[in-house]
């Protein structure tokens, strides 16, 4: 297939677009690098553009055929849409309305969409389906979830058939180490834990130590990158086959607190780097845990790496001596 991916060159959407190729797709990258990297495309053609700029989409739909798009372009980290919200109703909410123009104007018939954990806010429920209520409780949870609701309203009214996959705490890094979380400002737990390993922070800290769960820091459902990747793989040729529209969740089922993870990370990295107990983070829930079995079953997604040693094994390889030589370059 011919296929779009928007925000291809970040930390999930290369390693989705280096699987597509893998499969035999013909990719076309659209990304604005403001986080993402071109090294990180391992030679994919790449458009340097932004979602904000509409005469760049017109002429980018009018010059390729797509068959499918694939959308990860946006701004992910919780703490900053607190403090800045408008930022992400318009790179999120706004972008994206902005590109589904474009899929219905040019006709594309498959759309994939990255949703997120994030709009279900803080569920009751120890393990969540996708029939959950959506409450998100932060605006990148809430940006997220009004682009879930344009996509489907278009879907009903003709536009593309679609899967959206909302993902829980995506992490890990490439087994081959080509690929990796390269963001500089990237606040994300694991990365954290693997920085403080490196001494490239003094210490580990933990926001949060009283929440309503076994030790009272937060639970995660970490997700290995390489196995979300499949799962859209997974997507499109479930929509190539004529699969009608889904939402689906994406991750393994099983919690970790994240005093579980700074000891993994600690166990990975052979280093007691200190943890230090902090106020709660605005805009954490206490739990998310996904239940995955919708995945399982419609797409047939079989995870490869569901191990939380694995996941962080891949990421301290990636942070400890890939990172830095890799993006140098
Ligand atoms: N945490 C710490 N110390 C740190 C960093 C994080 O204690 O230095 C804690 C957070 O407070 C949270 C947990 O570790 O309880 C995980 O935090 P992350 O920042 O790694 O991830 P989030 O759960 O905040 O968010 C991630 C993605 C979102 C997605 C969400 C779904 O960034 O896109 O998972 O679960 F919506």
């Amino acid at each position: 297939m011919k296929v779009l991916v928007t925000g291809g060159a970040g930390y999930i959407g290369s390693h989705v677009v280096r699987q597509l190729r893998e499969a035999g797709h013909d990719v076309l990258v659209y990304d604005n690098l403001s986080t993402g990297h071109r090294w990180a495309l391992l030679g994919a053609p790449l458009v340097v553009g932004d979602l904000a700029d509409g005469d760049a989409l017109d002429a980018l739909f009018a010059a390729h055929a797509f068959d499918a798009v694939l959308h990860f372009a946006a701004h992910i980290v919780v703490p900053e849409s607190v403090a800045d919200p408008l930022k992400y109703y318009a790179n999120n909410t706004r972008n994206t309305l902005s590109l589904l123009e474009r899929v219905q104007r040019f006709g594309v018939g498959c759309f994939v969409f990255s949703s997120t954990a994030a709009v279900y806010g803080s569920p009751d429920q120890a393990l969540v389906d996708e029939s959950v209520p959506l409450l998100p409780i932060n605006p990148y949870g809430a940006s997220k979830m009004m682009s879930e609701r344009m996509l489907s309203d278009l879907g009903l009214a003709g536009g593309p058939r679609y899967v959206t996959l909302r993902y829980f705490n995506v992490a890990g890094a490439d087994p081959e180490g080509r690929l990796g979380q390269a963001s500089p400002d990237a606040t994300h737990l694991i990365k954290m834990a693997c920085q403080a390993a490196l001494g490239k922070r003094p210490s580990l800290q933990v926001f949060g130590t009283h929440y309503a769960t076994p030790d009272g820091t937060c639970v995660r459902d970490y997700i290995h990158v390489e196995d979300l990747a499949r799962a859209h793989i997974d997507a499109l040729n479930y929509l190539a086959r004529g699969g009608q529209s889904q939402i689906l969740n994406c991750g393994y089922g099983r919690g970790y607190s994240v005093r579980e993870v700074a000891a993994a990370v600690q166990k990975a990295s052979g280093v007691n780097f200190p943890i230090i107990d902090a106020p709660p983070r605005a805009g954490d829930p206490a739990a998310l845990v996904a239940d995955s079995s919708r995945l399982r079953e419609l797409l047939g997604w079989t995870p490869q790496y569901d191990d939380l040693a694995r996941i962080v094994a891949d990421a301290w390889r990636w942070e400890s001596r890939t990172n830095d030589a890799v993006t140098a370059g």
